[in-house]
């Protein structure tokens, strides 16, 4: 009997990434097989995200113009945050959708497909967001990068934020079955793991060992064969100096923190309800700075939050100078659901919310040049990712999760497609290891040649 096929694609962070992952494994295990567009699939599948109103009409564009394809009987699902929040709205908005799954009603996946094979018009899965979803059938789509989630949900309620709404309460895996995952992805050959939560500086370890989040990472970088662990996001308000301590000690653990700022203004970031100031958040920029090993530091920023001068603005662009980070994501403010801050009046006009976005992003651009600059003549270590055929250049990240892209001399190895496991025999394969001179900068990456 040929197999039931199924298309996912899937929208917002990594968290929402990972869940494909785990939802893919489980369609696989009832029988379902993966094919890479919505024409060769039964069933058309979105993980969608909703933290900003852009990022939550995107589901509704692609399902206006996939509706054709419902005529052919293929069956469509909405997943994730915004099946999370719209609940059986979806319905409404968009007819031929017959299946709503927020990500708590993940593992009921196997039982709504199943009222949907047995004829049901209509499937919900919408229990309450925290509930949680731990599987073993996770089919991990990225060769070199596993994902392992330490923490779920999000408890701190920024005024602006529809998270917690959308994945619930914050809570912590046991630190034993997350140290179990690690060693079982080395095993299976991962040697880089991404830690993952909403917060997980917040991680509070359920079992009698009760680890923090130091301690769990410091952990998670002894595990025998990782070479790189990561981990993201970083909360300000619950981020310690003994993370940077733990990092300090071991080289497994990249030279990178995600540490997202918001805003560079006291007042602004009261109103958020970030619960740091200015200063507090600079101080923990000086204790990342001391780190015996230099580390990259990025952020996430809004612009146009409600209320927010032309002062409150200067002092954010002010910072990006003084902090100098190695990446930031600038984001538009944008009112969102059920959120505190939807109450108040969205009074920064969309054109000065966009002309602040450019100011930022230009200074930005140009701090990452000048530091990316002083990389050029040095000496770094990539793990590939890919290869660009049409460049003929390979690409990588260095532990501090800066982009390389690299020329090898010929012979050439055989191509390896972005995102795609190539042939194990050759030395330069997605997961692999390459020395790189660098010998150009851009503002987004560097450019060299491979050494070793
Ligand atoms: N848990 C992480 C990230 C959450 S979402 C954290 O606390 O940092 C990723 C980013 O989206 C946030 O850091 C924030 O910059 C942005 N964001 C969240 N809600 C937003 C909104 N309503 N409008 C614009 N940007 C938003
Ligand atoms: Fe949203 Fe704030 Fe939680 Fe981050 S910490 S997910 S911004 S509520
Ligand atoms: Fe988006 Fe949900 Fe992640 S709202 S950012 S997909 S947690």
């Amino acid at each position: 009997m040929p197999a039931k096929t199924f298309y996912l694609e899937t929208f917002g962070c990594q968290m929402n990434v990972h869940d494909s992952e785990r939802v893919a494994g489980t369609l696989e295990a009832r029988g379902y097989a993966a094919v890479a567009s919505m024409q060769e699939a039964e069933l058309i599948l979105f993980n969608t995200c909703s933290i900003r109103d852009k990022a939550a009409q995107k589901v509704f564009d692609r399902l206006a113009n996939a509706r054709p394809l419902a005529r052919q009987g293929k069956k469509f699902g909405v997943l994730g945050c915004v099946a999370q929040q719209e609940g059986e709205a979806i319905y409404k908005r968009a007819p031929h959708v017959s299946l709503v799954a927020g990500s708590a009603s993940y593992a009921k996946l196997p039982e709504l497909l199943q009222q949907l094979e047995a004829g049901a018009e209509r499937v919900s899965g919408l229990g309450e967001a925290d509930a949680a979803f731990e599987t073993e059938l996770t089919r991990r789509g990225n060769p070199f990068r596993a994902y392992l989630t330490i923490i779920e949900g999000c408890d701190k309620h920024c005024a602006y934020c529809v998270v917690p709404y959308t994945r619930g309460q914050e809570r912590s895996r046991a630190s034993g079955a997350i140290l179990r995952e690690a060693s079982a992805l080395a095993g299976l050959g991962y040697t880089e793991v991404q830690l993952l939560g909403q917060n997980v500086n917040s991680y509070r370890d359920p079992s009698p060992a009760k680890l923090n989040f130091a301690e769990l990472l410091a952990a998670v970088g002894e595990v025998p064969g990782l070479r790189r662990v990561r981990y993201t996001t970083s909360h300000p308000r619950d981020f310690t100096p003994e993370i940077v301590a733990a990092m300090g000690r071991n080289p497994v653990l990249c030279d990178h923190v995600h540490l997202p700022v918001q805003s560079g203004s006291d007042a602004v970031l009261a109103r958020m309800r970030r619960g740091y100031t200015r200063a507090r958040y600079l101080e923990l920029i000086a204790a990342i700075r001391a780190c015996p090993r230099p580390l990259a530091v990025t952020t996430d920023l809004i612009v146009g939050f409600p209320g927010e001068t032309d002062p409150d603005f200067e002092q954010t662009a002010e910072l990006l100078g003084e902090v100098r980070y190695a990446g930031a994501f600038i984001f538009k403010y944008s009112p969102r659901p059920h959120t505190e801050a939807q109450a108040w009046p969205d009074d920064i006009p969309d054109e000065r919310k966009t002309e602040r976005l450019m100011i930022l992003q230009q200074r930005q651009q140009q701090i990452q040049l000048e530091d990316n600059q002083a990389w050029v003549g040095r000496e770094v270590e990539a793990m590939v990712e890919g290869r660009h055929p049409k460049l003929d250049q390979w690409s990588g990240r260095t532990s501090s999760n800066r982009v390389v892209n690299f020329s090898a001399p010929a012979p050439l190895p055989p191509l390896a497609i972005l995102g795609q496991a190539a042939p194990a025999a050759v030395g330069l394969t997605p997961g692999a290891y390459a020395r790189v001179l660098v010998e150009r900068a851009g503002a987004n990456s560097l450019v060299g040649r491979l050494t070793a």
